[in-house]
C-alpha cells in the first residue's frame, strides 16, 4: 500500500511527506521532494539524476506562451498571468488528453519545469525586461533567480529559495489541493487540475497572504513601529496576515523553519530590519492572542517566507506564484491519488456548515 502523501499532526506541530519528517525532507533538493511526493519514494542517485535531467530539458516555453506573456499588463499579480498561461500551455502537450500514467509523468515533468519559467519570463517583461532563458547546469531554486535576476544567486540564496519550494510543496487537503483533487476526480486532465490548483492558491486567506505579509511589514518599515501598528489593526479586530491556521494550534514547523532562514539571509546581508520587524510582529501576536486570549494564533508558513522574499528583493506581485512552485508537486501527487480512485468527489450541500 502506498504511503501516506502528507501527514499533520496540528497539536504538536509535525509535518511529514510520505512519512519523512520536513525537517529531514529540507535538506534536499526541491527535484528529490518532488520525485517522493509524485513517485511515493525518495529517488535512488541513477532515478534522481534522471528525473533532475527531464526537468531541466522541459523548462523551455515556446515563441507562442512568450507571446501570450508579453500581452500583459504591467503590476499584476503574477498568479493572473501563470494560471491563463498554465492553461494555454495545454495545448502544445501531445499527452494532454492521454491519460495512462506513463502520460500523465510526463506532463507532471512538463508543468512542474515550465511553471518557474513562465513566472519568470511574466516579471522580466512586466518589469520592461528580456526574459532569461533558463539554465539547465543550474538547480530548481538557483535556476529561479537567475531568470528572474538575470544573474546567477548566492550559494545561501539559492539553497533558502530551493528549502523554500521543499516547504510549499505540499500540506495535505489545503483549499487548493482540494480543488485539485476535486478537478481531478471528474478525471479531467492533469492541466485542469493544476490550474484549478492556482486559481484557488490566489486568494488572500490561502496562498495570496504571502503578499500581504510583504506589504505590511513595508508599510511598517522598522521594529518601532510594529508593535502600535499591530495593535492598531487588533484593535479594528482586522486579521494578522501570515498568523492562524486551520490545522495548526501551536507552531508551524514551517514557520519555525523559515524564521531561521530568514535569520540566516538578514545576517549574511548585514542588515536585520525586516526580520527583527517581523520578530516584534510576532512577539505581539503571541503576547495579545495566545498568552492574553488564548486563542492558539501562530505564525504560519507564510509569515517568515515573506520575509525571506524581502531580503531576495522578491516583489510581493511575485510571492503567491512562487508558492506554486513548490505546491504543484503536491497537487500532482494528490491528483494521481484520485484517478486512482475513479470517484467522483461530490459532498453534500450540509458539510459546508462544518467547514
Ligand atoms: C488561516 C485562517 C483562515 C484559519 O482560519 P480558521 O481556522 O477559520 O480560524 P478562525 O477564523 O476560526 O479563527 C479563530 C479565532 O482566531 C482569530 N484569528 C484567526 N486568525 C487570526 C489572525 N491572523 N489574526 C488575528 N486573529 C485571528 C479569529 O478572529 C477567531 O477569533 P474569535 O474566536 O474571537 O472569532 C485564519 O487564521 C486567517 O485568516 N489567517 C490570516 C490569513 C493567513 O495567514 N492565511 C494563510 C494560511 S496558511
Amino acid at each position: 500500500m502506498s504511503k501516506n502523501i502528507c501527514f499533520i499532526d496540528g497539536l504538536e506541530g509535525i509535518l511529514k511527506y510520505r512519512e519523512i519528517d520536513i525537517n529531514q525532507l529540507v535538506d534536499l533538493s526541491y527535484d528529490a521532494v518532488s520525485y517522493l511526493l509524485i513517485q511515493g519514494e525518495l529517488p535512488g542517485d541513477k532515478e534522481l539524476a534522471e528525473y533532475s535531467a527531464r526537468l531541466q530539458g522541459e523548462r523551455e516555453i515556446n515563441r507562442e506562451v512568450m507571446d501570450v506573456i508579453r500581452m500583459y499588463k504591467l503590476n499584476i499579480d503574477a498568479m493572473e498571468a501563470l494560471r491563463t498561461v498554465v492553461s494555454f500551455i495545454s495545448q502544445f502537450d501531445p499527452d494532454l488528453n492521454d491519460s495512462s500514467t506513463e502520460a500523465n509523468m510526463r506532463k507532471s515533468i512538463r508543468l512542474i519545469a515550465k511553471i518557474p519559467t513562465i513566472i519568470a519570463a511574466y516579471y522580466r517583461v512586466a518589469s520592461g525586461k528580456e526574459p532569461v532563458p533558463p539554465d539547465r547546469s543550474l538547480s530548481h531554486g538557483a535556476n529561479f533567480l537567475y531568470m528572474i535576476r538575470g544573474s546567477k544567486p548566492s550559494k545561501l540564496e539559492a539553497e533558502v529559495i530551493e528549502k523554500d519550494f521543499i516547504l510549499s510543496a505540499e500540506h495535505e487537503l489545503n483549499a487548493s489541493t482540494f480543488s485539485s483533487r476535486v478537478t481531478a476526480s471528474t478525471l479531467a486532465d492533469l492541466y485542469s487540475a493544476v490550474v484549478s490548483g492556482l486559481c484557488t492558491l490566489k486568494g488572500p486567506l490561502h496562498g495570496g497572504a504571502r503578499a500581504e505579509v510583504m506589504t505590511m511589514i513595508q508599510e511598517i518599515a522598522c521594529p518601532e513601529n510594529a508593535e502600535k501598528y499591530i495593535l492598531e489593526k487588533m484593535g479594528k479586530k482586522e486579521k494578522i496576515m501570515g498568523f492562524g491556521h486551520r490545522v495548526y494550534k501551536t507552531y508551524d514547523p514551517r514557520g519555525t523553519l523559515f524564521k531561521q532562514l530568514s535569520k540566516q539571509l538578514a545576517e549574511a546581508k548585514g542588515d536585520m530590519h525586516w526580520y527583527e520587524t517581523a520578530e516584534v510582529i510576532e512577539n505581539t501576536v503571541v503576547r495579545e492572542l495566545v498568552e492574553k486570549k488564548g486563542k492558539p494564533i501562530y505564525p504560519n508558513v507564510d509569515f517568515y517566507s515573506a520575509v525571506i522574499y524581502m531580503y531576495m528583493d522578491i516583489p510581493p506581485q511575485l510571492a503567491t506564484s512562487i508558492f506554486a512552485i513548490g505546491r504543484v508537486s503536491g497537487w500532482i501527487a494528490h491528483s494521481f491519488d484520485q484517478y486512482e480512485k475513479k470517484k467522483i468527489i461530490r459532498p453534500r450541500a450540509f458539510m459546508l456548515d462544518e467547514c
